[in-house]
């Protein structure tokens, strides 16, 4: 269906922004109200040392459709400011869909005569007939953008055709652009002196993957060790995925200027749970900076149903941003994620651990925000016969809980949101309660770590080599965690750090 914006007649900046809903989270960004989905946009201004985020923006209702270009910007990736939509539908029959921004320093488009900070957005605009490929610019440093006289840039007559990525390539000294034939399940290479006259130079694809479309493809180029660099194509698919909706897989091989030679036909899928899609990376980082990424922390399945719709306004929240390394990992390129800077601006002291009979507790009903980060290291474990489990549980005095545990005995890690009562698989099927994979206990210790923040879980394991993004609704604030054993082998022992996260958003209400 599409919406009318003249018919609904809200204006964008008219609902005040209100982050302190007890489902909001405090760490990851979410929009000020109304629907958000993929982020898009991201890049660095080095000049004014600050991250752009944009994203796919409802204003005006709580479900997807009018999608218009939201907008935040960050010093460190935690603490937002929100502005007005940077990029809107000129008319009520498009929509603007996910697309990329770039920094045109040399002023390659010929839009910033005099200027070496001028932002360039390339994105799609969906309408009944076509998807077309569409740049705006702006001469502000992102906040204001103008549509280029002479849009579309391409237009292959296609209804699915989307999701561009733009990146410069400075081996051929030409912009590349990577995005979606949808429904075909192929990815388009294309490229560009200019970012207005685009040449198509190769399409890749990859049939056998589950889903039945392709989306938000981002070509991503990592240096190594080894072989000076690499890069990662890493692909999202929707409906379909392994878990069920949408979800995101990465292939590792290597980009000659015009093609992608993956080294291996298997795709990795990004992660063991469902609420991680649409991942963007950010342009225009220093040659010194790893790559750093922001997801979607939602699914297609339930994004558009969960309970923070009708009780506070908004409907999703992003994933924390995440720094990545490429590493070998049994032989295999392994991209690796950790939270940006180790969260290092918002994680204040660490929380008092306390010995209980269920084992060691860490309660946060003080921390303010209602978001910890942890850390859980196993360590002595018998690799030749590795036993026990270490099960933790966050709790709510309303009786709630989201738990987890690593099963040493199987090797396997998993969680269960089954105990968080707002919304369950009884509201809808597809929000399944389980995630689980495994893990290796072979060197005699486990470690992993997370970030809680009142909807939303995030952990990290095995060096980051492994993740999951979990999104759960309970009925009152989530505020002890508490870690138990059972059966561990003699000399197994189990360590918890816990630290309070500070809120990213200053106050309530920061907004322009
Ligand atoms: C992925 C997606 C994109 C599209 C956008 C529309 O979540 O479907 O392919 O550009 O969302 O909001």
């Amino acid at each position: 269906m599409r919406f009318s914006i003249a018919a609904l007649a809200l204006p964008v900046a008219a609902q005040a922004a209100n982050y302190s809903g007890s489902l909001r989270p405090q760490v990851q960004f979410s929009p000020p109200y109304g629907f958000m989905n993929d982020p898009n946009g991201l890049f660095y201004d080095a000049k004014r040392d600050l991250y752009h985020l944009y994203y796919q923006w409802n204003p005006y209702e709580l479900v997807a459709g009018n999608q218009h270009w939201g907008h935040a910007t960050s010093q460190d990736l935690y603490h937002w400011t929100n502005h007005p939509a940077a990029i809107s539908p000129s008319n009520p029959d498009e929509y603007i869909f996910s697309g990329s921004a770039v920094i045109d320093g040399n002023n390659t488009s010929g839009f910033f005569p005099g200027q070496d900070d001028g932002v360039v957005a390339i994105y799609t605009v969906d309408t009944a007939e076509a998807q077309t490929q569409n740049i705006a610019y702006s001469t502000d440093g992102g906040y204001t953008f103008t549509k280029y006289a002479h849009n579309p840039i391409i237009n292959i007559n296609s209804t699915e055709f989307r999701d561009p990525q733009v990146t410069w390539q400075p081996e051929t000294k030409q912009w590349l652009m990577t995005l979606a034939y949808a429904a075909d399940k192929v990815i388009g290479f294309y490229t560009s002196p200019n970012l207005r006259d685009w040449t198509h130079a190769s399409n890749f694809t990859r049939q056998n993957l589950p889903g039945d479309q392709f989306e938000c493809p981002n070509l991503v180029k990592f240096a190594v060790d080894t072989e000076g660099s690499k890069h990662v194509l890493f692909i999202s698919v929707n409906p379909g995925a392994p878990l069920g909706g949408s979800g995101t897989y990465y292939l590792v091989g290597d980009f000659n200027g015009t093609h992608f030679n993956p080294d291996t036909s298997d795709p990795t899928l990004y992660e063991f749970s469902k609420d991680n899609y649409a991942s963007q990376w950010y342009t225009d980082l220093s040659a010194q900076s790893s790559p750093i990424s922001i997801g979607w922390a939602s699914n297609w399945d339930y994004a558009e149903e969960v309970p923070t719709g009708e009780l506070e306004g908004w409907r999703s929240a992003m994933s924390v941003p995440r720094h990545h390394t490429l590493t070998k990992v049994k032989g295999a390129w392994t991209v690796t994620r950790t939270p940006f800077h180790d969260l290092s601006s918002v994680k204040s002291s660490p929380l008092r651990n306390r010995n209980h009979p269920d084992g060691v507790t860490a309660s946060f009903a003080n921390v303010s925000s209602k978001a910890i980060h942890f850390e859980i290291d196993i360590e002595g474990i018998d690799a030749a016969n590795p036993v026990g489990d270490i099960n933790f549980n966050f709790t709510s005095p309303a009786g709630d809980h989201l738990d987890g545990g690593v099963v040493l005995d199987t090797g396997l890690f998993w969680l269960d949101r089954a105990g968080t009562h707002l919304y369950t698989v009884a509201n809808s099927t597809d929000f399944t309660p389980l995630s689980n994979t495994s893990i290796s206990v072979s060197q005699g210790r486990f470690a992993f770590s997370g970030v809680i923040d009142r909807s939303v879980l995030e952990v990290f394991l095995e060096n980051g080599t492994q993740s999951a993004t979990v999104t759960y609704f309970p009925t009152a604030p989530l505020d002890r965690l508490a870690v138990g054993t059972s059966g561990l082998g003699h000399g197994t022992r189990v360590g918890l750090a816990a630290w309070g996260l500070d809120s990213g958003w200053y106050d309530a209400s920061r907004s322009e």
